[in-house]
């Protein structure tokens, strides 16, 4: 899956140098404690892995599969016993040697999801997994945009989003860690509005109650070659 000549990359949206800085150290302060605290592990989690599921069994045997954002690896290796071909990039380096140490057979490099190189319609499927809610409301589009141009006809994107109004600062994540970052909730209507526009069409909205508040799991798919159009 690596970088062909036709590769682009998928955000013709610029981040703020200085926000990305930030928030890759604040995770690479965080990664440790997030491994250390499970908070992420998919134990116990019964409907979100079901999501994941259903995902596997429609990218499995189509092509790769890029999760974004995939903190230390254990949503890639979930799909990966899946047997689906997937690999993982993330914008903290820390997150990235904590999900090689955890998971060396599968690959994980850095990168931030408003640059990923991959070429056009290379990908089965993509996946924002409670990764993208610290972008500014602006730069969305340009990464919806990027999916949408790197799936392949009839590929699928996954992701988790915090679901409301407004946005949350945090001072300290994950037991008491100094952080500085932004949480962007999100209505999902409006979510599906900025996927529609890039030309993905929304399957599964899956609604899910937890202590810290209402999260969503949105599945979008690009038009299969020769689907009509809706
Ligand atoms: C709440 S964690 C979720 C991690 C993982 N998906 C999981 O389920 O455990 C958010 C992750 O997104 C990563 N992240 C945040 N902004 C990013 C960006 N612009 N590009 C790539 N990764 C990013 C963080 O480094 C962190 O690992």
């Amino acid at each position: 899956m690596d970088a062909g000549p036709s590769s682009r990359r998928w955000s013709s949206v610029a981040c703020p140098r200085m926000d990305l800085d930030t928030l890759r150290d604040d995770y690479d302060r965080v990664a440790d404690t997030y491994v250390a605290l499970g908070v992420a592990e998919l134990d116990g989690k019964p409907w979100l892995r079901s999501v994941l599921t259903a995902f596997a069994e429609q990218v499995r045997d189509r092509g790769d599969v890029l999760d974004v954002g995939c903190g230390p690896g254990q949503v890639s290796a979930f799909l990966a016993d899946l047997g689906v071909d997937v690999r993982g990039v993330d914008l903290s380096p820390r997150m990235v040697e904590q999900a090689r140490r955890r998971f060396p057979a599968l690959r994980f490099d850095v990168g931030s999801a408003t640059a990923v190189d991959v070429p056009d319609g290379s990908l089965a499927g993509v996946l924002g997994w409670w990764s993208l809610f610290h972008l500014p409301r602006p730069l969305l589009p340009g990464v919806f945009e990027g999916w949408a141009r790197a799936l392949r006809p009839g590929g699928l994107a996954l992701m988790g989003f915090h679901v409301g109004d407004g946005e949350q600062q945090r001072t300290e994540a994950y037991g008491g860690v100094p952080v500085s970052w932004t949480t962007y909730r999100w209505q999902p209507e409006r979510l599906a509005e900025l996927l529609t526009a890039v030309g993905l069409t929304v399957e599964v909205e899956q609604r899910f109650t937890e202590p810290w508040g209402s999260q969503v799991v949105i599945a979008a798919r690009r038009r299969a070659v020769g689907a009509a159009a809706t």
